[in-house]
């Protein structure tokens, strides 16, 4: 019988709250909806990681929107290192071309997954791009990403919950935490 993981008890350290995440994600919409003013935007989201801070981004943005879903994989399986690959899972599902797009992230991390994604984005000829990420890890990146909305800058921790994961769990945490060592350690 498979083992029932626990994962409030293997997050070590609460880093962002649910009240703190709420706060901030209001704020971005607000920010997206004055830039953005007299516009219909697209926002493009790249799963899974970014479906709990789209559905509530979108919610926070008072113009139009249409929405895509993307899903590109960067890491292999369990592991919490980049492999530098990306590949394509799902695609888009209608054309971009001419729309104004918003790729609504969870973190940047290493940046290889945007970077391949905003050049692939661009050669479907939007009106414009623009980059949304509810977490920066700029300590880890090895390519440069110019983003336009952070919700927060991180410390290079492990880091789990709001959508992100370890091993496909933690997802569905309200809060983003940091995962104690000896969960990915006895992997
Ligand atoms: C994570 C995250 C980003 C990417 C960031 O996705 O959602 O898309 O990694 O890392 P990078 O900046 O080093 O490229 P992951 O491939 O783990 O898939 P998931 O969203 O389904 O968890």
């Amino acid at each position: 019988m498979r083992t029932v993981v626990d994962q409030g008890a293997d997050i070590g350290e609460v880093l962002l709250t649910e009240d703190q995440i709420q706060t901030r994600v209001a704020e971005l919409g607000a920010a997206i909806s004055a830039d953005m003013a007299g516009r219909q935007l697209t926002l493009v989201s790249v799963l899974k990681g970014s479906l709990p801070f789209m559905a509530d981004l979108m919610r926070a943005i008072s113009l139009p929107v249409r929405i895509d879903l993307m899903e590109v994989s960067s890491y292999g399986g369990a592991t919490t290192e980049s492999s530098g690959l990306v590949r394509i899972l799902k695609d888009l599902s209608s054309s971009i071309e001419g729309e104004d797009i918003l790729i609504v992230e969870d973190i940047i991390d290493t940046g290889l997954t945007l970077n391949y994604l905003v050049r692939y984005l661009r050669g479907k000829k939007p009106a414009s791009l623009r980059i949304c990420t509810l977490l920066d890890k700029p300590a880890r990146r090895l390519v440069e990403i110019d983003v336009n909305y952070t919700g927060f800058t991180i410390p290079d921790q492990f880091v789990v919950g709001y959508g992100l994961d370890y091993g496909e769990l933690y997802r569905n945490l309200r809060y983003v935490g940091v995962l104690k060592p000896e969960v990915y350690s006895q992997a």
